[in-house]
């Protein structure tokens, strides 16, 4: 008996525009690249788009993943993962973003990954972040920016990060662990997420450094300098290409 045929999901109307930046960034891709997989519901679209290629063409490449989520989403669709240490150096990672600023800096772990997703990227030759239009800002921060904290003296490191954020070029100091049901979440590493409620971060460039200086910051949702191509797709036309001048 043949094995029951794969069925791909396809985009509904709310999904096409993240839909439409994923099938671009798999224009980027070619046989034999290495790759990262980026996580939540935009990156979801790239993953389920290449294995649909891999299925379909025979399209060859090796992944790395960001998180456990995203690579059981890739198991699940037959696309090859690998732990990244047995990946390396990779061609290309794709990954979503919470928020893109004007001049290509980003807000990322609103789905708690970022610490992964950090490392992935910095691993990464070449870092295509796939968005919908509602993600581009003129200055980041509207979005809680995420620093994932180790659980030992949590409270106390929190204390630190207010305090800092209290000196810092930001509009607000305000925090919050973030919650699942009456439990504080924990990353797929073991830690915390702090939420910053920053509302505008005028030199993320300099909060970048300073979070990451604090005992107890394991990582911090700002990508700074990492992004080289931003798709921003939309729900018809073509999505726009944008390149970071280096
Ligand atoms: C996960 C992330 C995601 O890339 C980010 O939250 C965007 O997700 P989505 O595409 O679902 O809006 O950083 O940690």
């Amino acid at each position: 008996m043949n094995p029951s045929p794969v069925i791909f999901p396809k985009p509904d109307e709310k999904n096409l525009a993240k839909h439409a930046a994923a099938a671009k960034a798999l224009e980027f891709v070619k046989d034999g690249m290495t790759l990262g997989l980026g996580t939540g519901s935009t990156a979801y679209w790239f993953v389920i788009l290449l294995a649909e290629r891999i299925h379909k063409d025979g399209l060859k490449v090796t992944c790395a993943t960001t998180s456990t989520q995203t690579w059981d989403l890739a198991k699940e669709y037959g696309v090859p993962v690998y732990p990244l240490d047995e990946v390396g150096v990779m061609d290309i990672v794709v990954d979503g973003a919470d928020e893109v600023s004007s001049d290509y800096q980003l807000i990322k772990g609103g789905g708690a990954a970022l610490l992964q997703e950090k490392i992935v990227a910095t691993a990464s030759e070449q870092m295509i972040v796939i968005v919908d239009s509602s993600k581009m800002v003129e200055v980041l921060g509207q979005f809680h920016l995420p620093v994932e904290v180790v659980r030992f003296g949590a409270q106390t490191t929190k204390a630190a990060i207010e305090k800092l954020l209290g000196v810092s070029d930001v509009k607000s100091a305000k925090t919050a662990f973030r919650m699942k049901g009456d439990e504080f979440l924990i990353t797929d590493e073991g830690h915390y997420i702090l939420d910053c409620i920053c509302e505008e971060i005028r030199d993320p460039k300099a909060l970048n450094l300073a979070l990451n200086q604090i005992p107890g910051v394991v990582e911090n949702g700002l990508f700074i300098d990492l992004a080289d191509i931003v798709v921003v797709g939309n729900e018809g036309g073509d999505p726009k290409v944008l390149r970071r001048s280096v």
